[in-house]
């Protein structure tokens, strides 16, 4: 236990025992008989006769090596001032002042550490270990976790973590922690427990939670994210429940920094009122912050990015948003976390925080399913951020002297990171501006022979779409008003969507954008209003050709608004029809949803 939490303990409240919201099964579960013996094996010295451990010297890998990136390669944003040079080639390998931009990493096959906390080898890395993480990771991720994100989480003790597989995994076994599989066939209707989420959300949740019964409940939002007042918020879907669907909902899956799809970012006003609904109804709360380093302060309305107190001893953590964890005085959320957006999607690699019993109960989970995350993935991030933990360490860290990032360095990295997908919002939300309005314009004197600008008079603006600039995320939301559109009479706006979107695929527009109706929660939201809204990502798009992919997004919206004959609808509809067996249609949509 930190000494942190140890000087807050007197006056903090115990977590809440949420035992009655765990599913049967994992009710039922019990420690693994197996893992019970690893804290012997660190017996110096003693015969290793117990477990069923195949032989490390047989292991064919010797080392791991890597050339990995320093820590400063990219440049921060500064607060409000995102447009410095978008210079996000890695920086050359020639000698700057910070030395060279990469490092070479390696993990050796035996580091000569005894003590598992500093061990990152390959002889324990690629080896059976504790579900909770490889040690040394763990304690690493624990206490940046306990000390640097959240330090300031209002239950006694503070909060424990988990290593998982990546969010996606932290979920799945959250959710199978926290529900009963439910079946309308042999299951009472009464039983039939609930999820709510925003009312566009990332659909992977709903994915996994459908299939095991749960209701799927939208609740209304803002350009926030969640609504806890006014129709269809919070307090609305609670207060006025139909019991004939199910049990109240019991559980929260929610996204609250660049949500996935709108880009909302929930201020910290706004998390206070919902958590007390969820204290008022008794739901946990599944924090999912993938973006949660990804906010930026050139999208906020106020000169400087809110700085609540929080002594994370970064500048940059501190300017943060804080997660729900810091309000969560009961021990009722489950905050997940993931390397995806920070390393590298392939990672598979992420943690959950919340309260140290619901996670013993995710350690019974993961005891029997995924054990831990991949001992290499493992190994290679720890030797990278930690680096050899002694002088006769034989392994080398991912700074240039060949130590680790350390925690300094991995908050440089994540300012770094930060800065890129910035000017890359930036970029495009530059260009979507300009293009929000279609301009008619008429020669004010039709006799004049010279085209000159004084001599046209601007006769008709439309607003065609219209965004929000992103506080966080890698993404903007695009929401257009087809009944501005000139057929809009003759042809459904929901048609006019997909003609819209096919024409964008069409050259020399080019775009591929990602449909409102692959994020609705449910079919209604689907049917009603998903067809006016459009998910772009900018984060992959190179630095350099942001601006010119979104130029192309607005040309092929003001081409579309100039299309006056059904007909060109119809053909639109018709090509693409054709094309559905190779890239259209629901084939392109679920490449859609794999891209996240
Ligand atoms: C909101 C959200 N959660 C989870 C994920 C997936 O995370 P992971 O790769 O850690 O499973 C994504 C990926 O796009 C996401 O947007």
């Amino acid at each position: 236990m930190s000494h942190l939490h140890n000087t807050l303990a007197p006056e903090l409240p115990d977590p809440l025992d949420l035992t009655h919201h765990l599913s049967r099964s994992t009710r039922a579960r019990e420690a693994s008989s197996v893992k019970e013996f690893y804290k012997y094996f660190a017996i110096p010295g003693i015969g290793q006769l117990a477990g069923g451990l195949p032989n490390d010297k047989y292991f064919p890998y010797d080392t791991l090596e890597a050339k990995v990136a320093h820590p400063n390669r990219w440049k921060p944003s500064s607060p409000n001032d995102p447009v410095d040079p978008p210079t996000d080639k890695p920086a050359s390998a020639s000698k700057s002042k910070d030395g060279p931009s990469a490092a070479r990493l390696l993990v050796p096959h035996d580091s000569g550490n005894p003590d598992p906390l500093k061990m990152i080898d390959l002889k324990s890395a690629l080896q059976y270990g504790t579900a909770q993480g490889y040690p040394s990771l763990y304690s690493f991720i624990r206490q940046f976790t306990r000390e640097n994100l959240h330090p300031a989480v209002p239950y006694k003790g503070g909060p424990e973590v988990i290593l998982t597989c990546g969010s996606t995994d932290g979920f799945s076994k959250t959710i199978q922690a926290l529900s009963d599989e439910w079946s309308a066939e042999h299951d009472p209707v009464n039983e039939r427990p609930g999820l709510l989420v925003e009312e566009y959300c990332y659909m992977n949740a709903v994915q996994t939670a459908k299939p095991r019964g749960l209701n799927i409940v939208p609740v209304a939002m803002d350009e926030e994210g969640m609504l806890a007042e006014g129709k269809g918020g919070l307090r609305d879907v609670l207060e006025n429940w139909d019991f004939s669907r199910g049990r109240r909902p019991h559980l929260m899956y929610t996204v609250t920094i660049g949500q996935n799809p709108t880009s909302g970012t929930l201020s910290v006003a706004r998390r206070t009122e919902l958590y007390a609904l969820c204290v008022k109804y008794d739901i946990v709360i599944i924090e999912d912050d993938p973006y949660w380093y990804i906010q930026f302060p050139s999208s906020s309305a106020s000169s400087k990015a809110p700085k609540p107190n929080k002594g994370s001893g970064f500048e940059f953590l501190d300017s943060l948003i804080p997660s729900y964890l810091s309000l969560d005085y009961q021990g009722r959320v489950v905050r997940l976390d993931t390397f995806s957006k920070t390393m590298a999607p392939g990672c598979r690699l992420g943690w959950i925080t919340a309260q140290p019993a619901l996670i013993e109960r995710i350690l019974r989970i993961t005891e029997t399913s995924t054990q831990q995350p991949s001992g290499f993935v493992q190994a290679m991030v720890a030797e990278l951020i930690m680096g050899p933990q002694s002088s006769s360490d034989p392994g080398r860290g991912g700074a240039a002297d060949g130590s680790g990032w350390k925690v300094d360095g991995w908050v440089r990295w994540l300012e770094g990171l930060r800065g890129n997908y910035e000017r890359r919002m930036d970029a495009m939300c530059n260009v979507l501006s300009d293009g929000k309005h279609l301009i008619r314009a008429r020669r004010r004197n039709l006799s004049a022979q010279a085209a000159d600008e004084d001599e046209w008079t601007i006769v008709e603006t439309t607003k065609i779409y219209d965004f929000v600039r992103p506080l966080g995320g890698m993404f903007v939301w695009v929401r257009f008003d087809f009944s501005t559109h000139p057929l809009r009479w003759q042809v459904p706006a929901a048609r006019l969507s997909q003609a819209l979107w096919v024409l964008w695929t069409r050259k020399p527009y080019l775009c591929l954008v990602a449909p409102g109706r692959m994020f609705a929660a449910t079919e209604e939201i689907a049917r009603k209003d998903a067809f006016n809204c459009f998910r772009l990502c900018f984060a992959a798009c190179p630095a350099e050709e942001v601006k010119a992919i979104s130029q192309r997004f607005v040309d092929g919206a003001q081409a579309f608004w100039r299309i006056k004959s059904k007909e060109r609808i119809d053909e639109l509809l018709g090509e693409d029809a054709e094309m559905g067996s190779v890239v259209g249609g629901d084939a392109s949509l679920a490449l859609l949803t794999g891209m996240c």
